[in-house]
């Protein structure tokens, strides 16, 4: 493993991160508790440190899992967690203030939620599951962080990016009250190196990538008779004819690598890790196969500029969360 820090924290986090989403039980399916605890301290085994889960990720059932495993393994661990929207809205909708998405009672709450959740004294980085950049002089957020890094409940505070909207953030990184962004970064969506990456470089600002490997689609695992267990996230998200458009690009994308669609996860986690802003890539991953191909990627480096150059025009425009 390798490690970076994470903005102006001193929080020093492997570049390989977990993403906890999946092991909640509720939206992810086809997998159980035992292999996801097995896969996540395998992950700890290897160095790896830093966890993002959130409250609402099988209704605190993720939080109790990742605190199971950290209280476990002992050494100093690092983790993320969020507040739900009030609403229970993602994301975040234009016109709708904050007093309805995130009073300060309902985050300092939801904290005190988590805090149980995990079974831990203080949660290493707070993060706003929505970001609407409405709310940007607004006095809920800022009290709320305020008071709760004061308190020693929280280490360090951040958001969680509306899908594909990474210039949403901008406002909120300027103004130097966050420690970190976290947004969706991948082969497909490439528009955070625009302007969030270079403004969060300046401004110290960690930047948290998530869902590296389009929840599944840069895998290439995913063709058009694939099927997911009735009740899954990714029944949605991969509808219609999405499935065939995934298996198309991914088919243009492996012919340009020269590489065959397995080896995908590798090129797709790497190529994150290959930006400067970026602090830690967060995939998903229930299994020990996963896990331990995953954790073995930081070593290699970043890719070389001939790859990320293949890459660049491999970006797909879409929004596959509506
Ligand atoms: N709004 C938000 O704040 C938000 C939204 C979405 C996600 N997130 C965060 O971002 C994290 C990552 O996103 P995600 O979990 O949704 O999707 P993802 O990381 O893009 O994709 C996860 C999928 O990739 C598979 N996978 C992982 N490593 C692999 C490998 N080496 N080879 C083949 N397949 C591999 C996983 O399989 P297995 O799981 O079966 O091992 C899983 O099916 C989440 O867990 C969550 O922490 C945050």
């Amino acid at each position: 493993m390798k490690y970076r820090k994470l903005g102006r924290t001193n929080f020093e986090i492997g570049e390989m991160g977990y993403g906890a989403w999946g092991i909640g039980g509720s939206e992810w399916l086809g997998s159980g508790d035992r292999e996801s605890l097995a896969a996540l301290r395998r992950a700890i085994e290897l160095g790896l440190n830093f966890i993002d889960t959130a409250l609402a990720y099988g209704d605190g059932h993720s939080e109790q899992l990742v605190g199971q495993a950290v209280r476990d393994a002992g050494p100093r661990l690092y983790v993320a967690t969020k507040v739900p929207p009030k609403n229970y809205l993602w994301p975040a909708r234009p016109g709708i203030g904050i007093e309805r998405v995130f009073p300060y009672d309902h985050i300092v709450g939801s904290c005190e939620r988590s805090l149980r959740n995990l079974r831990l004294d203080a949660i290493d980085l707070l993060q706003l599951h929505v970001w609407n950049p409405e709310w940007i002089g607004r006095d809920e957020w800022r009290r709320a962080f305020q008071d709760l890094k004061q308190s020693g409940k929280v280490r360090a505070v951040g958001i969680s990016i509306n899908d594909h909207q990474p210039d949403s953030a901008l406002e909120i990184v300027e103004t130097g009250l966050i420690d970190s962004v976290q947004v969706i970064y991948n082969i497909f969506d490439q528009t955070p190196e625009r302007r969030l990456f270079p403004l969060a470089i300046a401004r110290q600002i960690g930047v948290i990538a998530r869902v590296p490997l389009d929840e599944g689609g840069l895998t290439g695992t995913i063709g058009e008779h694939t099927t997911f267990p009735a009740g899954d996230f990714r029944n949605e998200y991969f509808k219609g004819d999405r499935k065939k458009q995934v298996q198309e690009h991914v088919a243009s994308l492996s012919r340009d690598l020269g590489s065959p669609e397995s080896s995908l996860p590798e090129f797709a986690l790497r190529f994150c890790l290959s930006h400067p802003a970026v602090s830690t890539v967060i995939p998903g991953m229930r299994t020990l196969r996963n896990v331990e191909r995953n954790c073995a990627l930081p070593e290699q480096g970043p890719l070389a500029a001939e790859t990320l150059a293949i890459l660049r025009r491999h970006a797909w425009d879409r929004n596959f969360y509506d």
